[in-house]
């Protein structure tokens, strides 16, 4: 899960430089177990500098925020996994899977926190891209975050994020991309996947499905409306540069 390898593999890099914290680790999990863990640690490192990076550049913030110093009503906060934005590196990974043109495509993020893939989507030139989250406070730092934004990369001018817990949100009746970035575990993900199959039923249409960092991904892999979409061979290089992998689908089965 996001949260916890975030916490491991940061942990290791901090002993890096200390050869003996390397060997512990060596001792304690293997060769390895301790190898994909520098690979994370190196991955993150790298990850936290462009993110860094992106937030200077856009003049906003998208920093990490652990649910547990947040204030949320929710009746699945307890499901829920804390705030890490999406990288704008990443974000670049998965494009190439969807359609080329994404001008009919509303693009919504599943768990949006305080808008890091809400702001890089509207860098491509989707019809809407929406942010739903059930956090109050990150609703508002993602809405200071579109304000605040330097306009001048957006391809999208419709974008917004909502306070609304996953589960009692309506599936739009649109061709649509749906992002989820390790938001919550299994029960809440089988009541959002029930809903985007209902919604698909009683419209078939192209709507693709994006999962980074796919810890639940049995819940569509179970189901037949979701096809995988084949990565090219030549991604396993690209993703040994990212701390986290990803998955894109394609439902099927209704159309005509
Ligand atoms: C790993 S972060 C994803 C961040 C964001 N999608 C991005 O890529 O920048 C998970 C987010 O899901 C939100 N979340 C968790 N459970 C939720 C639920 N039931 N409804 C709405 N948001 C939820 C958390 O508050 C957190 O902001």
């Amino acid at each position: 899960m996001v949260a916890d390898i975030e916490k491991t593999s940061t942990n290791l890099f901090k002993g890096w430089s200390d050869i003996k914290n390397v060997a512990r680790a060596i001792r304690n999990n293997g060769l390895l177990e301790t190898s994909i863990l520098i690979r994370h640690s190196l991955a993150n490192r790298l990850q936290y500098y462009l993110d860094r990076n992106f937030d200077k550049k856009n003049n906003v913030d998208t920093d990490y925020v652990a649910l547990n110093d947040l204030d949320i009503s929710s009746e699945n906060v307890e499901y829920g996994i804390d705030y890490i934005p999406t990288s704008a590196f990443s974000f670049k990974r998965f494009i190439e899977y969807l359609p080329r043109d994404l001008r009919d495509f509303t693009f919504v993020d599943f768990g949006s926190g305080k808008g890091k893939a809400i702001l890089i989507a509207s860098h491509y030139p989707f019809k809407n891209v929406i942010g739903i989250e059930f956090s109050e406070d990150m609703v508002r730092m993602a809405n200071k975050n579109i304000q605040n934004q330097n306009a001048e990369y957006r391809k999208c001018q419709s974008i917004s994020s909502k306070m609304i817990d996953a589960t009692k949100y309506k599936i739009p009746d649109e061709k649509l991309i749906l992002y989820f970035f390790d938001p919550f575990q299994s029960n809440v993900m089988e009541v959002v996947v029930g809903n985007i199959i209902e919604s698909y039923k009683l419209n078939p249409r192209p709507i693709y499905i994006v999962y980074h960092e796919p810890a639940e991904r049995k819940v569509f892999d179970s189901s037949s409306f979701f096809e995988e979409i084949k990565q090219n061979r030549y991604q396993f290089l690209i993703n040994f540069l990212c701390p986290y992998q990803f998955v894109v689908y394609r439902m099927t089965g209704l159309e005509n």
